[in-house]
């Protein structure tokens, strides 16, 4: 097993929920340190159920996680194959994001060796399932934090523009902004609007509305906070713009208790899908029911933004 890309809060669980689920079925559980890199370089550990003690609690990965460039090319995954070969490791548990299960699908494909990949990335950009590991906890961490601007914001008459993560992927940007009332959200998957946001902003400060929301995904088409804020404050000088950049804080902190569970589940079922030979696909959550989506479809959704969720932005903001 390992874990690879960004890191989400949750991963620690899952790693748990796969070890003991492996050690209940008398398997040989092996943790691989840095995902794909640590499988090139031989970084392979025999887990234990002690290995995974109190740490169902805790952000970050005890695995770590690292992208590596080296797993794209055959020699590298040549190399990779032949440690896990050595150690006899017949089957792959793969932790992360649409990148990684690229690579554990190629990997699988010309090693004959069974992956299934679960979803780990904050982004909850991954099609095939309803959630991912990570998600809830860095929306709520994102929420928590713009409920802090606000109060500042309404103290100041300020208006605030928020970055959030997502270089792909609007979701933490609509979550968030629509759970902390935010003015407008700019997101990567629509194209922006620029002239009636500014309208909007403008409209508003002549009836005095100064306090004002607007939370910005790092990948929208201006490219962020601070390119957003120098569009508004060339529109309207007059108006007090602060930007927060909310950055790393969100893929830290102790996993929301949905994304412990989501994470137990799934790591569970990864490894009964080994058992049971349903190999190559990745494990997901859809109605409250694992789905299985075979590993070359797991690719990122762009598409599942819903129309209604940005008229509910606008109807709500006014
Ligand atoms: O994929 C998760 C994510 O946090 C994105 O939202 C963000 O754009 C990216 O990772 C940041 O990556 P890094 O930590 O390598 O800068």
């Amino acid at each position: 097993m390992l874990t690879s890309g960004g890191d989400s809060p949750g991963m620690n669980a899952c790693v748990r929920a796969v070890v003991r689920t492996g050690l209940y079925h008398n398997l040989e559980v092996f943790g691989i340190v840095r995902g794909y890199a640590g499988m090139i370089e031989d970084d392979i550990q025999p887990m234990n159920s002690r290995s995974v003690a109190n740490i169902i609690q805790r952000g970050g990965t005890i695995l770590k996680t690292a992208r590596s460039k080296e797993f794209r090319t055959p020699e590298g995954r040549k190399k990779a194959y032949a440690n896990l070969r050595k150690r006899g490791i017949d089957g792959l548990v793969v932790i992360g994001g649409d990148g990684s299960f690229n690579g554990a699908q190629v990997f699988s494909n010309e090693f004959d060796i069974p992956c299934i990949g679960i979803p780990g990335t904050i982004d909850k950009d991954i099609a095939g399932t309803d959630f991912t590991i990570g998600f809830d906890t860095a929306v709520n961490t994102a929420v928590e934090a713009i409920d802090k601007i606000r109060d500042t914001a309404d103290a100041h008459d300020r208006l605030f523009i928020i970055e959030v993560m997502g270089r792909d992927a609007g979701y933490i940007a609509l979550h968030s902004g629509i759970s902390t009332g935010a003015e407008h959200i700019l997101i990567p998957e629509r194209k922006t609007d620029i002239e009636a946001m500014l309208r909007s902003l403008e409209e508003k400060e002549k009836r005095q509305k100064l306090v004002n929301l607007v939370v910005v995904a790092e990948g929208d088409d201006f490219g962020g906070g601070n390119e957003v804020s120098k569009i508004i404050r060339e529109r309207l000088p007059n108006a007090d713009v602060r930007v927060c950049i909310l950055g790393h804080i969100q893929r830290g902190g102790a996993p929301t208790c949905l994304d412990r569970v989501i994470a137990s589940r799934m790591g569970y079922s990864a490894v009964e899908c080994l058992i049971e030979g349903r190999h190559n696909v990745m494990v997901g959550i859809v109605n409250n029911r694992m789905h299985y989506t075979p590993l070359d479809k797991a690719v990122k959704a762009t598409q599942k933004i819903s129309e209604e969720w940005l008229k509910i932005v606008k109807i709500l903001a006014s």
